[in-house]
């Protein structure tokens, strides 16, 4: 299993903060943003990474993280010229990936859950997590039938079918390559990844699991303060 870290895009939405950085090096209490799904990565045994980022603070991010060696894990590095999607990551990280599974995590999602068991579980199809959330319309939103098997995913719809987002991390096996390549950019110019799921949804190999704990994506002004203090209490409550 290899993983990825995308870590570029515009970052509009916390302007000005992200005028002179980027918004995965913006810092989350005592760390860097991007050092948490770095960590959710490193404790599910993955050590094969690739970052990928925007051209404007590529440097920063090398300078930040290294050959991997601090970390115990190797990374390798592609720039994302224009944020045209999340699903793009499987675009650009083609060689990357080569013959293995992978799982993609974004450089602003911060985890409490434990993804080991989920990884080391996994054979193929995809595998994606959903957590209840109060603002469904800003995610991709899942729809489960009576027996709580997917039925449904739309990306970011105004009438949500319900309240179940589908988070940050998603485990895709090899096939993930080609099915990435062939999709169409949507109505506001991006490769999605909720088109990328639902390729997967119609052939029947696409699993939802719930997430455990916290979940926070720290793209606005709000979630961003809510993860600092998220991150601050585990913080201070390792010292007691
Ligand atoms: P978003 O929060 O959807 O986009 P953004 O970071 O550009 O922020 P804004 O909407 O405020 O302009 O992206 C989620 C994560 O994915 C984030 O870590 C950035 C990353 N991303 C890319 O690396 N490339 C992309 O093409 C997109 C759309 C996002």
């Amino acid at each position: 299993m290899k993983g990825i870290i995308l870590a570029g895009g515009a970052g509009t939405r916390l302007r000005p903060l992200t005028k002179v950085t980027s918004k995965q090096l913006l810092p989350i209490y005592n760390k860097p943003m991007i050092f948490y799904p770095l960590e959710t990565l490193l404790t599910a045994g993955i050590k094969d990474i690739l970052v990928i980022v925007a051209p404007d603070h590529a440097g920063d991010f090398l300078k930040l993280l290294g050959s991997g060696n601090e970390f115990g894990c190797k990374f390798t590095y592609e720039i994302q010229d224009k944020p045209d999607g999340l699903a793009q990551a499987f675009v650009i990280g083609k060689n990357f990936i080569g013959s293995d599974n992978v799982t993609l995590i974004l450089g602003d999602n911060v985890f409490e859950d434990n993804f080991s068991a989920a990884i080391s579980s996994f054979q193929s199809g995809a595998r994606v997590f959903a957590k209840e959330v109060p603002d469904p319309q800003r995610f991709g939103v899942v729809e489960f039938d009576a027996n709580k098997k997917a039925i449904s995913i739309e990306e970011k719809p105004k009438q949500p079918k319900s309240s179940f987002a589908v988070t940050g991390l998603y485990i895709y096996d090899n096939t993930v390559v080609p099915k990435a390549a062939s999709l169409q950019p949507s109505s506001r110019g991006e490769l999605e990844i909720t088109d990328l799921n639902n390729v997967y949804l119609h052939e029947g190999t696409l699993d939802v699991a719930p997430v455990r704990g916290r979940w926070l994506d720290t793209g606005t002004f709000e979630s961003l303060h809510e993860a600092i203090e998220f991150a601050r209490e585990r913080e201070l409550a390792k010292t007691v």
